[in-house]
């Protein structure tokens, strides 16, 4: 019996069968959370650190976190059997929109309020969980929804992955980031608009204090924005550095949207850690982004949805247009960007496509050169690494938090069966089950 069952049970004075009969269920519920371990069996493991298949292995779980790898049966309570099944890490998005729409581009997306789009987060957020992704990045979102929605999932108000959020996006008058869908008259301004080497500082500083974990910066025009180059830098050198010295001062990180070869070039030179697109990245932003170990993001998947399904989800033509000059080329450069060896991580981009098809990107990566391991280390170890959450997340180790998703049959030989996650455990609670 654990100690504070004993005492409980010495300090109470009980009078009737009743009270007595009560107190020994509390203290056997106790009993029971107190020793609670779960043991998962299945037929294979993705070891993301030793670049390896372990076959027939066993998951101890207590208290939500790994404590062991070779446990047996009688160390257990509950037996969770995945014959059939091959366990992973639960995986990690570098970019996600949490709280936008696929189904809401362009003007038609003027018409939600930011409570609504909260709400709708709530919505998203448990999809994406369900489909295998147990933690995600958030780059960008007004009114720090975001950090809300992320308060909301630790706190168990809602179901959804641990997020890590921006709140609103730091960008130039006119830039990406800004909203350029309505005239003058309106004053329309994105939250995080902000020239000049002091407003940005100061930005950085503001969503820190409203709970941003990372900043995310516009450093180039970009597609889904009305008015913009996708090709062109926006913020200069000397901006995007005070944006980092700002952040990396107060131990937090740099996500910059950059799709053209000199903003992504002036973006690592200031040194941003991560470079979201990279759409257009030449050899030198390549060579610069391998010395100075900044990771690259490139959302190569959406671009089927925004050429498919987005014309009639309200994304202007000229967005359209960009697309079709945008799409091709940056899968090739993500060719180009895997066989130099720069690290990577995946980032999607959901919510500009539907929640819960995030992993469909998992099968384009290997289509576009990477192996299968190489593919699943960047939604997993390599995003860890780069989140600075090692110790707790990205691989299935003793001591991390037990987040576990599963699959049919063995996802190194087919990386689609990723598109279908049968299991997902967060914490060392089951959210979705193989039955
Ligand atoms: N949010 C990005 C932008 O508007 C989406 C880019 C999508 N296209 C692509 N090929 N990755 O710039």
């Amino acid at each position: 019996m654990p100690r504070f069952a004993n005492s409980l049970a010495q300090c109470t004075r009980v009078h009737s069968l009743a009270q007595r009969a009560l107190l020994a269920s509390i203290v056997l519920l106790f009993t029971s959370f107190a020793s609670a371990q779960t043991l998962i069996k299945a037929d294979a493991l993705v070891d993301v650190v030793g670049k390896r298949l372990i076959q027939e292995p066993t998951v101890l779980i207590e208290d939500g976190r790994i404590t062991s790898l070779n446990a047996n049966d009688a160390q257990a309570s509950t037996i969770i059997d995945l014959s059939g099944h091959t366990l992973l890490p639960g995986l990690i998005d570098m970019h996600v929109h949490m709280t936008g729409s696929a189904d809401e581009h362009g003007y038609k997306r003027l018409a939600t309020s930011q409570t609504r789009a909260a709400l709708r987060g709530a919505k998203n957020a448990e999809r994406t969980l369900l489909a295998g992704v147990t933690s995600a990045r958030n780059l960008g979102a007004p009114g720090f929804i975001d950090v809300a929605l992320r308060d909301a999932i630790n706190e168990g108000d809602v179901i959804g992955p641990r997020m890590f959020v921006s709140g609103p996006s730091l960008g130039i008058t006119g830039g990406h980031c800004d909203n350029n869908l309505l005239p003058y008259e309106y004053q329309a301004q994105s939250d995080g608009v902000a020239d000049g080497p002091w407003e940005v500082a100061k930005l950085v500083r503001r969503n820190i204090k409203y709970g941003a974990d990372v900043i995310k910066v516009c450093a180039t025009g970009g597609v889904l924005s009305k008015g913009t180059k996708v090709g062109v830098q926006q913020y200069s050198l000397e901006e995007l550095k005070s944006v980092v010295d700002e952040a990396h001062r107060r131990g937090i990180t740099v996500a910059a949207h950059a799709h053209g070869a000199e903003g992504i070039n002036a973006a690592i030179q200031a040194g941003v850690d991560t470079i979201e697109h990279a759409s257009f990245i030449d050899e030198e932003g390549i060579r610069l982004a391998k010395k100075n170990g900044t990771v690259l993001s490139m959302d190569i998947y959406v671009t089927e949805f925004i050429l498919g399904e987005g014309e009639k989800a309200g994304i202007l033509e000229e967005s359209l247009e960009k697309e079709r000059k945008t799409g091709g080329t940056q899968r090739e450069n993500f060719r180009k960007a895997v066989q130099a060896g720069v690290p990577m991580v995946m980032g999607t981009d959901a919510g500009v496509y539907p929640h819960g098809d995030n992993l469909y990107q998992l099968s384009r990566m290997v289509e576009f050169g990477m192996t299968p391991m190489q593919a699943l280390r960047a939604a997993s170890i390599n995003a860890a690494k780069v989140l600075n959450q090692e110790e707790n997340i990205g691989s299935v180790s003793v001591g991390k938090s037990a987040d576990l998703i599963a699959v049919k049959g063995n996802p190194l030989d087919n990386i689609s069966l990723l598109e279908d996650v049968v299991f997902v455990m967060k914490d060392g609670e089951v959210v979705k089950s193989a039955e």
